[in-house]
């Protein structure tokens, strides 16, 4: 039995518009930065919920969307994943991560305080769901799955003029715990999502060449 198609909505573009409309984004993401240091001000909850939307049309495996995004608006919830990240943060530069770890995270500027967590008016949780509400129901390629799904997140909202950082502390269980998770979702990423503060600054850092990340074989 074959299964049910439709025509494929395509937009083929000429060779200048595709050029063009490349070169736009390439412009729009090389301005995309992690962002450390948050305004207050509140952003519009609507336009979030659509970047949401946009994740959520990212490829999966056997189309299975594996993913949760829970929006953290109240304050005293902030505080809690404050205090609970920082803590683990705490372990992780006192002495849970290796030499070299730290080494590598100094260029970077980072330490144990998180004040963004309270700061940045959203915090946006992603969850990974290793199977569906039952065992039975199979998730597949999980973690390649849920990664894309925040890539196309992370594009949205900066395409929306919003700021976010990828924030992994380490372990972050506490999320599924304070948020009242269900046990097949495991934190993936946690985001603060907001404008960044007046005079934020962002390390300077640089991005491999294209001679470094391209391998072609003709
Ligand atoms: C999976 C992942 C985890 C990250 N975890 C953290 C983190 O816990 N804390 C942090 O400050 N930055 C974290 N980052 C941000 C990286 O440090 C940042 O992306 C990198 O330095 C490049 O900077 P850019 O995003 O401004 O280009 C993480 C990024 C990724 C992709």
């Amino acid at each position: 039995m074959s299964a049910p198609t439709k025509p494929l909505d395509f937009e083929r573009l000429d060779p200048a518009a595709m050029r063009a409309r490349v070169e736009a984004l390439a412009s729009s993401m090389r301005r995309r930065r992690s962002v450390r240091h948050f305004s207050r001000e509140p952003v519009d909850l609507d336009v979030v919920r659509r970047c949401v939307e946009i994740a959520s049309l990212a490829p999966s495996g056997a189309n299975k969307q594996p993913w949760r995004f829970v929006v953290v608006s109240s304050p005293g919830v902030k505080k809690q994943i404050r205090e609970a990240a920082e803590n683990e943060e705490r372990a992780f530069y006192g002495g849970r991560a290796p030499e070299r770890w730290l080494k590598d995270l100094e260029p970077l500027g980072t330490d144990a305080d998180k004040p963004f967590l309270e700061e940045a008016p959203l915090l946006v949780v992603l969850f990974a769901q290793k199977h569906g509400e039952t065992e039975d129901e199979k998730h597949y390629y999980v973690n390649e799955s849920v990664g894309i799904a925040a890539g196309f997140f992370i594009l949205a909202l900066h395409q929306a003029g919003l700021a976010t950082l990828t924030h992994t502390p380490s372990p972050m269980g506490f999320l599924g715990t304070i948020l009242n998770r269900p046990a097949n979702e495991r934190a993936f990423l946690l985001l603060p999502v907001g404008y960044p503060a007046p005079g934020c600054e962002v390390p300077v850092i640089e991005k491999k060449p294209l001679s470094e990340v391209l391998v072609e074989v003709r």
